[in-house]
Parts: C-alpha cells; sequence; structure tokens
C-alpha cells in the first residue's frame, strides 16, 4: 500500500496542492501587508552568455529577452537572505527560460536555504551538478518537502537529443542519468523526494523509451515519475508534434497507462498528467485576475521581481514588481495601498493582460480557484 507520504507527492505533482488554504485570511493579511508569500521562485543568473544550456524546441521561455543583465552573486545572495529572514520558507530553484544547475552561485544560494530551514525545490535538466551541491546535500539537515526534479522527456542519448534539440551526438542522458544516481545515493541517507518529469511529444513518444526511462530512474532511487505533455510556448511556432494534439495525447496516454500497471509501485510513483484537459485550459493564455505576485513572486535573472515564473524575463518590466538590484525584495512586495487596492488590482491585472503572459497550469488552477471564491469582489 502507498503510504500517506507518496499519496501527497502524488498531489503536489498533479497541481493539487493547496496553495492558499484560507482565502478570507489571504484577502486580510494583503491588505494588512502582513502576507508572506507561499514561496519564492529565484531563478538563478546563467553562468555564460547564453540564457540557458539547451535550447528546448518546446521551451516556455524561448521568446524570452536578454538584455545582458544578471544578478551578480554577492547581491542575489544579499536578496535571498531578506527572502528567508522575512519568514519565507520555500525557495523554489528553477527557471522561465534558464536553468538553476547553470548558475555560477547555486550552491551558496542552496546552502544558504538550508541553514535557514527553508524547504528547497529544483527543476532543472541537471546536465552538471558541482561536487560543492552534492557535498552541502549530504552533510546538513534537509527541512521535510524539499525535492530536486530532474526534467528528462527520454530513455536513451538518441531521443534525449532529438527532444532537446541537441544536434550533436553528445550522451547527455547517459549523464543525467549518473547524476540522478548520485543524488539517490544522497537521498538514501538524507531524505529529500527525488522525482523525474518525462514531456511527451512526437520525439520522445516511443515505448522503449518510456520503459527505459522509468527502469533507469526508479533504480536511481527517484520515488515519482511523471509524464506529461509540452503546452504551447508564448510567442514562438512550433513545428508539428513538438506540442501533442488531443489524438495524439491520448494515443501516448493508452502507452503509458500500460506501463504503469506493470512497473508502479510502493516506493514509487508513476504519474500520467494531462493537465489541460484535466483542468480545461487547453491553449487558454492566462486566468485573471492574476494572484500570483502575493503567492509565488518571482526573483529573475536580470534581478527584476516579477508576478510569477512564467512572466519573469526583461521583456515583462512593464508588469513587473519593480528593480531588486535598487530596492529591496519586502520594499518591493508590499508596494501597493491598501486603501486603494482594487484600483491597484485593476491597473496590474491591465499591465498583465497586455503583456502577452502564459500561465503555466498551476498558475491556471490557483488564480481560477480565488476568482471562484469572489473573495475579491
Ligand atoms: C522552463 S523549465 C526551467 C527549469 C529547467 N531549465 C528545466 O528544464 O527543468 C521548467 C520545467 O518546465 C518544463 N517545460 C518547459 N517548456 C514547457 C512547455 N512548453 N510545456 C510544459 N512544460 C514545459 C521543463 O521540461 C521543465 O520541467
Ligand atoms: S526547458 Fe529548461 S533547459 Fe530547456 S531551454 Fe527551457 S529552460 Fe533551458
Ligand atoms: S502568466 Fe499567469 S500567473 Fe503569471 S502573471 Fe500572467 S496571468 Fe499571472
Amino acid at each position: 500500500m502507498k503510504t500517506i507520504k507518496q499519496k501527497e507527492l502524488e498531489n503536489k505533482y498533479q497541481f493539487k496542492t493547496d496553495y492558499v488554504k484560507d482565502i478570507k485570511n489571504f484577502k486580510d493579511k494583503i491588505l494588512k501587508k502582513t502576507l508572506i508569500p507561499h514561496q519564492v521562485e529565484f531563478q538563478a543568473p546563467p553562468r555564460g552568455k547564453k540564457i540557458c544550456w539547451l535550447e528546448c524546441p518546446y521551451c516556455y521561455g524561448l521568446s524570452a529577452e536578454d538584455n545582458g543583465e544578471r544578478l551578480e552573486k554577492d547581491r542575489g545572495i544579499e536578496i535571498l537572505r531578506q527572502i528567508l529572514d522575512g519568514g519565507v520558507n520555500k525557495i523554489i530553484f528553477a527557471g522561465y527560460a534558464t536553468d538553476p544547475l547553470n548558475c555560477s552561485y547555486i550552491s551558496d544560494l542552496l546552502e544558504l536555504t538550508i541553514k535557514k530551514k527553508a524547504i528547497f525545490g529544483f527543476n532543472t535538466k541537471a546536465l552538471r551538478i558541482e561536487d560543492k551541491f552534492f557535498n552541502i546535500l549530504e552533510t546538513n539537515n534537509l527541512t521535510e518537502g524539499s525535492y530536486i526534479s530532474l526534467s528528462v522527456d527520454a530513455g536513451s542519448n538518441e531521443t534525449y537529443n532529438k527532444i532537446h534539440g541537441v544536434k550533436t551526438n553528445t550522451k547527455i542522458y547517459d549523464k543525467v542519468l549518473i547524476n540522478a544516481q548520485r543524488l539517490g545515493k544522497i537521498k538514501e541517507k538524507n531524505f529529500f523526494d527525488l522525482s523525474a518529469a518525462y514531456l511527451v511529444n512526437i520525439h520522445s513518444s516511443s515505448e522503449q523509451d518510456y520503459e527505459n526511462f522509468i527502469l533507469n530512474f526508479m533504480e536511481a532511487g527517484c520515488n515519482l515519475l511523471r509524464f506529461t505533455f509540452p503546452q504551447q510556448p508564448k510567442g514562438i511556432e512550433t513545428e508539428k508534434g513538438v506540442i501533442p494534439s488531443e489524438i495524439e495525447k491520448d494515443k501516448y496516454k493508452n502507452t503509458l497507462e500500460n506501463l504503469k500497471k506493470k512497473h508502479e509501485n510502493d516506493n514509487c510513483s508513476i504519474l500520467i498528467v494531462d493537465a489541460d484537459t484535466d483542468h480545461d485550459i487547453y491553449n487558454k493564455p492566462r486566468t485573471v485576475p492574476c494572484y500570483a505576485r502575493y503567492i509565488f513572486p518571482t526573483v529573475g535573472f536580470d534581478g527584476w521581481l516579477y508576478n510569477c515564473s512564467q512572466s519573469s524575463a526583461p521583456n515583462f518590466r512593464n508588469s513587473a514588481l519593480g528593480d531588486l538590484t535598487k530596492e529591496n525584495f519586502w520594499e518591493l512586495f508590499y508596494q501597493y495601498e491598501s486603501n486603494k487596492f482594487q484600483e491597484f488590482e485593476k491597473i496590474c491585472n491591465k499591465k498583465i493582460n497586455s503583456s502577452g503572459c502564459r500561465c503555466d497550469r498551476k498558475e491556471h488552477v490557483i488564480n481560477q480557484n480565488i476568482i471562484d471564491s469572489k473573495i475579491f469582489k
């Protein structure tokens, strides 16, 4: 039988977790300026000139603008310290168009988060992990709920390169698997959730790949594997099959259901998540009014504070909260007048609508839940 913890983990990866448990309390705290965001996403800047180490053809963030500005190490650490000292107890290291493990000071950010007893989460391709990062995970007390989610999308080197648009024959899948195995070994002694994600599209939809991935990453120590489907990214044309149609998705899901029956066990859940169909958000750009800035504001790689993970690049500065290289986190977070809150909301949502942003699944679901509560009417 699956444990309660395993069930909770499954809910988290199916976008069922409640980010806002008491909506009335949420509103009161916004107005009193005592709200602490549920989590802050920290999109650590890339080490090189290029914004990301891959250019995945399905990536949400491919149209992100890069004006060359980066959040520098000292200021980055200072901002994270402000966030943690102000009471935020969950920091997500992910990206819109970047990868957290491609940042030169990611180990310092991780260490600070752990030392302050906050939960950490990573969404990463994990192409490279420095020894310092492994050591920090191994030698510190980790707060329960911390996780690393590896975005893999393949079960072989060939498919890995195909789905991620890599033109060389480099054996990246093998490298990622070795990193997963190292993480799995640490997790045996110092627990955190280790999961692996697989985006299914025309390039990654062979049964052999699905099964290799399941066997390899289960053996590496993952306690959850999640299959899902790419959503239409903002502002780019994708080739046919990169974003699967409903018919394609149904075909993929059939094969996956059989493999789930064959391989799922009490130590490792296998999820097949089709949130677009479940929540009727296929191709819907955004759900507004938007409450993201109060729930999971996001530090962009350029040092600005944005509403959410999907609107966090210089092309979204018009709807951003402000510039963290000049102002502190909490000043920007509480920069509104409570007695003119409705007016403020209206202006924010106008800017958001004209920014062209596209919600990811959790953002659609959370905004919709708050709208349905009518608490801000
Ligand atoms: C934008 S990436 C940033 C973090 C890191 N670079 C990575 O790839 O894991 C975060 C997650 O979004 C997923 N993703 C990217 N584009 C997507 C899309 N169009 N639809 C659904 N998921 C997408 C990635 O596979 C990854 O799991
Ligand atoms: S999916 Fe991740 S690794 Fe791929 S281009 Fe986007 S941000 Fe970079
Ligand atoms: S992408 Fe969605 S959550 Fe983010 S700012 Fe736009 S409407 Fe809000």
